[in-house]
């Protein structure tokens, strides 16, 4: 299966510092051929939605360039937030959905990122949806049991059909930003349940990224865990040498798609 590395700006960078970005990694992708068309490893970014257009027309077509946030409304009077329509618009193919920054932080509800994820679906954005269990959540033995209840909300609205479309990102909140990373134990175990629910409800095989505190150090050490098809990367996106390092990672010397 190929693999996604996906870089996640958040709330980070001016233009100037997008462009850098953008720039750094398309000579990158230039020179090596990973993340190019055929390679082994797909690369997907998700700046700031004011930045999404710029980003677009500076990476290769090879590299989905997506939102972070989408609200479940095709239009309408919401003060502040874009549509799913407005992002496919402006160059977005992708949607960050369920991210635990706006699920815990801004209380979005389950049912709430069912319905962007269906938002998502509709415009022909392909969802990236996060789930995870918080610490407490970890240490009391729920953690499997909260994220296949993230799953079934989804589930509900989109059915078997919009499953399949999704790429799904298994972020621990306590590993989120904190340099923790979940062990390779806890990762395994994670992805085989999501994977075996979403087989279970008919969506086929759908892939995997793992999420939180990825970063140049532990990146090949994820990706040889069974069930990782990649990482959703926040804070070691933010710098070139970081995310390619994580890419190359990703591409684990079975390079396909170069010119050599
Ligand atoms: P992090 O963020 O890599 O900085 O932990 C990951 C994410 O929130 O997607």
């Amino acid at each position: 299966m190929q693999r996604l590395v996906a870089g996640n700006w958040k709330m980070h960078g001016l233009m100037a510092d997008a462009v850098a970005r953008s720039t750094a990694l398309a000579r990158w992708i230039g020179a090596t051929g990973i993340g190019s068309a055929g390679s082994s490893v797909e690369v997907a970014l998700f700046p700031p939605c004011v930045q999404v257009a710029s980003v677009s027309a500076l990476v290769p077509a090879s590299v989905g360039v997506g939102v972070q946030d989408v609200h479940d409304a095709q239009q309408g009077a919401f003060t502040g937030a874009i549509s799913a329509e407005m992002a496919r618009d402006v160059g977005a193919r992708w949607a960050i959905v369920g991210h635990s920054e706006r699920r815990r932080g801004l209380g979005e509800s389950e049912a709430l990122v069912a319905r962007k994820v269906a938002a998502s679906l509709r415009a022909g954005l392909r969802p990236l949806l996060c789930v995870g269990e918080d610490l407490h959540e970890r240490d009391a033995g729920r953690a499997i049991e909260v994220v296949e209840a993230q799953l079934a909300a989804v589930a509900a609205e989109v059915g078997a059909a919009g499953l399949a479309q999704l790429v799904m990102a298994y972020e621990p909140v306590w590993a989120i930003g904190t340099g923790r990373n979940a062990t390779p134990a806890q990762v395994g175990e994670m992805h085989a349940a999501i994977r075996g629910y979403l087989l279970v409800q008919g969506a086929g095989v759908v892939r995997v990224l793992y999420g939180g505190s990825v970063n140049p150090g532990n990146a090949a050490a994820l990706f040889a865990v069974a069930g990782v098809d990649g990482a959703l990367v926040g804070g070691a996106s933010l710098v070139p040498e970081q995310f390619i390092a994580i890419c190359q990672a990703a591409a684990g010397g079975r390079v396909l798609g170069t010119s050599q």
